[in-house]
């Protein structure tokens, strides 16, 4: 039930500190290390490459698992989307093992994927919040989300709970090679979720951005390198899917190779910056379209934060960043769909899960 909640959204997005610090209890042992079924783990390890399958979110959240999985385990990853994926296969590495990502473990794209590389003899694996959904139970091994039903049909929750337990998938992984890792990720994580909380905290500065930025818009862009690309992706879907706007998500440094042709006075854009060794070059990228007429907001982390940015979000860890700043993103996303009267939890021409391919 959403209780006191206006919507299951607003629900979803305030609980996701609490499942951030419920999954790091769910997969530590009694020493407090994270656990991962031997058998799943020796899956990855003997693999020579893990294929991430994955539709719309999912797939998102699988691309922070790629950054995640390659640098803290040393294992390279490929992240494809489903439907394309089963019917337009590349040529597969030798011994592959696949990591399906499906918050309801009933869509239909991913599970063709499934059915073929089942077909072929290679080990999989199912991600998912749903025990016992099809795709589970089709798969080699499962990994749960343990975040709750998840009632909205705009994922949030499962987003964060997916990059979360791949974090611990990928520190897992690496501590069974050897691999020195930087962080303890249990710690990281917990100061992850005291982030989620800060953003929600400061839910109606992020109202009035909405209406500073797209109140009358028709498009909107979300800039980003690297991980702050992968969730510029995420906030347009979201952006797109309950508030009807159209908005794209871009990695900066491609603007200027075609789409900042688009850019015309008060085009709202949005900038996020977290990572140090882009911040310059995405900071020139947003001066480029501002120059242009572009209505600019940089969202930006304490450490790299200057005066005149728009919005600021915690310290984390540099890999754990997507984490907090899709918190934003999901909080802008809702207002601007409540703003324009929307229905924020069943936007039209969708369905929560999507069986039919
Ligand atoms: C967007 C959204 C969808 C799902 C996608 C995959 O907010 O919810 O893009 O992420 O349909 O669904 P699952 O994860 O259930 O396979």
């Amino acid at each position: 039930e959403k209780g006191m909640y206006p919507h299951y959204m607003m629900k979803e997005i305030d609980e996701q500190p609490g499942v951030i610090r419920r999954i790091v209890q769910k997969y530590q042992d009694e020493t407090g290390a994270f656990t991962i079924a031997e058998d799943l783990q020796a899956a990855v390890i003997n693999a020579d490459r893990l294929y991430i399958v994955a539709c719309g979110t999912s797939y998102h959240a699988g691309l922070i698992g790629r950054k995640l999985i390659e640098e803290k385990a040393g294992i390279p990853v490929e992240v494809v989307v489903a439907s394309e994926f089963g019917y337009d296969m590349p040529l597969l590495s030798e011994k592959p093992a696949f990591l399906f990502i499906s918050q309801s473990g009933e869509t239909a794209d991913s599970r063709q994927v499934l059915v073929k590389v089942k077909a072929l003899g290679h080990a999989a694996i199912t991600l998912t919040n749903v025990p016992g959904s099809t795709l589970s139970r089709e798969a080699d091994y499962t990994l749960l989300l343990h975040a709750g039903p998840e009632i909205a049909v705009a994922s949030t929750k499962a987003y964060t709970a997916q990059v979360a337990v791949l974090s611990i998938l990928a520190e897992t992984l690496g501590k069974a090679q050897d691999i020195v890792q930087v962080h303890d990720m249990a710690h990281e994580l917990g100061i992850v979720a005291n982030a989620m909380q800060t953003i929600i905290d400061e839910k109606e500065q992020i109202q009035q951005m909405v209406l500073d930025y797209v109140a009358t818009t028709r498009n909107a862009f979300f800039l980003g390198r690297g991980v702050d690309y992968f969730v510029s992706l995420e906030a347009a879907l979201k952006l797109k899917e309950i508030s009807y706007i159209q908005a794209e998500g871009f990695s900066s440094g491609e603007l200027k190779h075609g789409t900042i042709a688009l850019i015309e006075d008060n085009t709202p854009v949005i900038a996020l910056v977290t990572q140090p060794h882009t911040q310059l070059q995405i900071r020139s990228n947003c001066s480029e379209v501002q120059s242009r007429g572009a209505k600019v907001a940089i969202v930006v982390t304490e450490e790299l934060a200057q005066t005149g940015d728009t919005f600021v979000i915690p310290n984390t860890a540099l890999e754990l960043t997507p984490l907090v700043s899709v918190v934003f993103t999901q909080l802008f996303a809702y207002y601007a769909a409540l703003s324009r009267g929307c229905d924020v939890d069943k936007p039209r021409n969708l369905a929560k899960s999507v069986t039919v391919e």
